[in-house]
């Protein structure tokens, strides 16, 4: 390799790595891009009125506590969205093991969520990125 093409190699991992960094912008965890705590709070208020107001999947709420059931849907959210929160609810096997949930009812879940996210005006790329992290939880949400 000449010492020219040498300068210029140095010079491109030089540029790729700004623009790593850039892309990253410095700090960038989905917990941010959401937009910290105060928006995830509104994201779960809006989540529990969403299924509150659907018929697909409201029975299946009629015998829990919607208070505990907010709050460790807000610490759910922030810690799989790499916030500084702990998840101190039970395990989503655990949580959901015999209730049989199936494909429909999963499905209309997730559209709650979409619409929760739409109202607190939660960015398209961020409500992706939430999605992609929940989505990878079916197995063990549907139990299959
Ligand atoms: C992405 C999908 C879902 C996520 C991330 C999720 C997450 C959670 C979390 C964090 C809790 C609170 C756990 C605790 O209290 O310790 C919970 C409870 C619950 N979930 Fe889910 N869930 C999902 C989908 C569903 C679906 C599709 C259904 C049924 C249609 C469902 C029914 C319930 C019920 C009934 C409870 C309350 C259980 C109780 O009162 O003991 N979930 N879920």
């Amino acid at each position: 390799m000449s010492a020219k093409q040498g300068t210029l190699r140095a010079g491109m991992a030089i540029v790729l790595s700004l623009l790593v960094a850039c892309a990253n912008n410095g700090s960038s965890t989905l917990y941010e891009e959401l937009g910290g705590q105060q928006t995830i709070v509104q994201l779960a208020d809006h989540f529990v009125m969403e299924i509150a107001y659907d018929n697909r999947v409201l029975p299946r709420f009629m015998d829990s506590n919607v208070e505990r059931f907010r709050e460790k849907i807000i610490e759910h959210f922030c810690w799989i969205a790499d916030g500084p929160c702990q998840y101190t609810g039970d395990s989503m096997v655990q949580v959901h093991a015999g209730m049989d949930i199936n494909s429909a009812e999963f499905n209309a879940v997730v559209e709650n969520l979409i619409a929760a996210m739409d109202k607190t005006g939660i960015a398209l790329s961020a409500q992706n990125r939430l999605l992609e992290r929940l989505a990878v939880l079916r197995p063990e949400i549907m139990g299959i």
